[in-house]
């Protein structure tokens, strides 16, 4: 084994080492909107989903230059954003949006994307997204030590394209064809899928 002390490496190397390991991770295709109108869309792969009931999901945002990135900014200012899932047809569009581009700049306009007006929020959905959340943040949470900070939130509706829905409502992983992230530039899409029963006790 080689044992390796996150203290003794460059803070990039640490990153680069963790993002290679915690995989593979979803992306959170994150729209919102400032308290001026400005329309973001921008993907984050440290996300996940952390309670069941209400739904709640979070995703971490770093900064850029010691200022915190548009999606971190629009969300203070509003409480809202909605969360577009990315499938193998989105991702070099999702691609697109992860440019450093200025506040002002439309990622939508960008990479071409399509918004839809949301049904509880203010910021729009990727029309092109098979799935998309309506989400209301509820907590800011600074990550200790680190520049990074988590944004967590409630699901306010689940939107699911015809056709994804199983009858025990639960969407089809191998119809929504998500795509995940790995370490450096590199993507996976879903590889052998098993069950497994957990045990009866
Ligand atoms: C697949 C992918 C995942 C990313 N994950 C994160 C992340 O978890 N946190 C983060 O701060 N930036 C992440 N980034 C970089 C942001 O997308 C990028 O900084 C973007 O410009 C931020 O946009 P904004 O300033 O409009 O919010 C990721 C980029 C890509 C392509």
């Amino acid at each position: 084994m080689t044992s390796l002390f996150p203290h003794d490496l460059q803070p990039s190397d640490v990153y680069r080492l963790l993002i290679s390991i915690v995989v593979p991770r979803p992306i959170a295709w994150v729209s919102s909107l400032g308290a001026d109108g400005s329309l973001n869309l921008a993907p984050f792969s440290f996300f996940n989903a952390v309670a069941g009931n209400p739904p709640t999901v979070m995703f971490s945002i770093g900064q850029r230059q010691g200022v915190p990135k548009d999606t971190l900014r629009n969300v203070r200012e509003t409480g809202e954003f909605v969360l577009n899932m990315v499938d193998e047809a989105l991702a070099e569009k999702m691609n697109l949006t992860s440019g450093e581009y200025a506040y002002e700049v439309n990622e939508f306009e960008r990479a071409g994307l399509t918004p839809l007006a949301s049904m509880l929020v203010k910021p729009p959905r990727v029309a092109e997204a098979a799935v998309t959340m309506e989400c209301r943040a509820t907590q800011i949470v600074p990550v200790q030590d680190t520049t990074y900070t988590m944004v967590l939130g409630q699901v306010q509706v689940f939107h699911v394209r015809e056709g994804l829905l199983r009858p025990d409502g639960s969407v089809d992983a191998t119809l929504l064809k998500p795509v995940a992230r790995l370490s450096g530039d590199e993507y996976a899409t879903l590889g052998t899928m098993f069950e497994m029963k957990r045990p009866n006790l």
